[in-house]
């Protein structure tokens, strides 16, 4: 068996620094014993049987060094133990054997040696220290905290140290309890570093710009947003209600979706702009800043009157295009008819003016929306047009909610119960109801997805 013995390489205790960190006051030296060994020997020494559990192993320190008194002369290969009375017999003769004496070493660490969850269990109160309030969400350079009541008085500390210890983190907030009722932000306090709140993500294979402190972004929906964009088609036209800074509307574009992305944060509208262009598919994205209840029926409008150019096909390689081009040339010359052939198919070429999926998050009260799809493809409202043999496929709805129904039966039929009340219509045809996540102990997210019935979309 290994015999470990113990170097005290923990941070010096320091519990009275609640209103400013003082980075020196964590300077510790450690004298260990070290061994003379020529360099050529060190590798058989750090191999070796006898040595183990004597050898340094502190993180982030090396096991053998320069002799700082003959740099070009024998290596010193630390141990841990500072006295030789802590080495066994077998040591101390292995050490006799292959190394020209003993020395002492001293080690100085300091601030940027331990761990932020070291730091803080020097610093915080040790009631405090059971469990670590190091636990944050990064987005883009920012580390958002949500401290207990029990840490605000240490927050401004536990900020620095955060800010200290992750190169990528610029400003480190702590989330307040207020929400912003209607466009879902939280209200946050600088706790350290540059007061910058306007971060860049990446999300997938898509870059977000947006002020974190006036527009809604969670990292931890990234797998439902992958979930729906993987359901679209490159040839389908999605109605974003509640599209946020666009992390369904901008990936389904670069899919290849036509997108009508709307908010009524005239802020997330802003940035969503931006990411349209960012990302390079501006062209695929119409973007609006209205309610969603006025939006949903005036999609279908705006989609029939203005439709979109039809899906293109993937996106070609440099390369790919380069071919293309030469391919097109090369026909040019050989027949003018190609051309012209070319030309004609094009303006052939379907346009999309179909919704067919309509993309509902805004779990509070999405559901409370699903009454203004009620009516929106009679006649009547678009000028006597019969949009039935426009949409031969009505178009599918993803509603997000949540539900105080813990038991998956329960949240079904709860969830079922309030959609089909607000659209007035039971959903005979199949829906399926997907559980995102749990936001809170009695508090579940769901997406539920129905094909909007045509007695609903058609009512007049
Ligand atoms: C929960 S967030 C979802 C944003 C985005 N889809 C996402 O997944 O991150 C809901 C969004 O709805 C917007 N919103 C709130 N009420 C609205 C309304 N009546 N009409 C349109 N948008 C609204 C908010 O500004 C917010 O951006």
């Amino acid at each position: 068996m290994v015999r470990r013995v113990a170097i005290d390489a923990s941070p010096p205790i320091n519990r009275f620094m609640k209103d400013g960190l003082d980075k020196d006051a964590f300077r510790k030296t450690i004298t260990v014993l070290a061994a003379r060994v020529p360099p050529s020997k060190t590798g058989s020494v750090l191999k070796s049987q006898a040595m183990r559990g004597f050898l340094m192993d502190l993180p982030k320190i090396r096991s053998v060094v320069y002799d700082p008194s003959h740099p070009d002369g024998d290596r010193l290969v630390l141990l841990r133990v500072s006295e030789e009375a802590a080495l066994t017999p077998d040591v101390s003769s292995f050490l006799k054997e292959v190394s020209n004496g003993l020395t002492t070493y001293t080690l100085t660490l300091d601030y940027d040696y331990w761990t932020a969850d070291e730091i803080l269990q020097a610093v915080l109160p040790e009631e405090l220290c059971d469990e670590s309030p190091t636990g944050f969400a990064i987005t883009g350079h920012l580390a958002h905290l949500n401290l207990n009541k029990q840490y605000l008085p240490y927050k401004y500390l536990i900020g620095q140290i955060i800010l200290d210890k992750n190169k990528n983190i610029r400003t480190v907030v702590n989330k307040l309890d207020k929400i912003d009722n209607q466009f879902r932000f939280f209200k946050m306090e600088l706790l350290a570093g540059d007061p910058d709140y306007v971060v860049e993500q990446h999300e997938s294979n898509c870059r977000f710009t947006f002020d974190f402190t006036e527009v809604y972004w969670n990292s931890r929906l990234h797998t439902e947003h992958e979930r729906l964009v993987a359901l679209f088609k490159p040839e389908d036209v999605i109605a974003d209600v509640f599209a946020g800074v666009g992390p369904f509307a901008v990936p389904a574009a670069k899919k290849g979706c036509a997108v009508l992305a709307n908010d009524l944060n005239p802020n997330s509208a802003k940035y969503l702009s931006k990411n349209a262009s960012d990302n390079k598919v501006a062209h695929l994205m119409r973007i609006s800043c209205e309610d969603g209840r006025s939006f949903i029926p005036a999609v279908v409008s705006r989609a029939l009157q203005d439709p979109f150019p039809a899906y293109a096909g993937p996106k070609l390689s440099r390369s790919e295009e380069k071919a293309n081009r030469k391919l097109q040339q090369q026909n040019a010359l050989c027949s003018t008819h190609t051309t012209a052939k070319t030309v004609d198919s094009n303006l052939e070429c379907p346009t999309r003016s179909c919704i067919t999926h309509f993309v509902l998050n805004l779990p509070d009260s999405a559901i409370e929306f699903l009454d203004a799809f009620r009516g929106i493809f009679s006649s009547a409202r678009h000028d006597g047009m019969d949009l039935d043999v426009i949409y031969t496929n009505m178009p599918m709805v993803h509603c997000h909610c949540f539900t105080r129904e813990c038991e998956p039966d329960k949240a079904r039929e709860d969830i079922r119960q309030r959609v089909e009340q607000r659209l007035g219509h039971a959903l005979t045809e199949s829906f399926s109801l997907h559980m995102v996540r749990s936001v809170a102990p009695n508090k579940d997210m769901y997406c539920m997805s129905f094909r909007l019935p045509h007695e609903v979309a058609f009512a007049r």
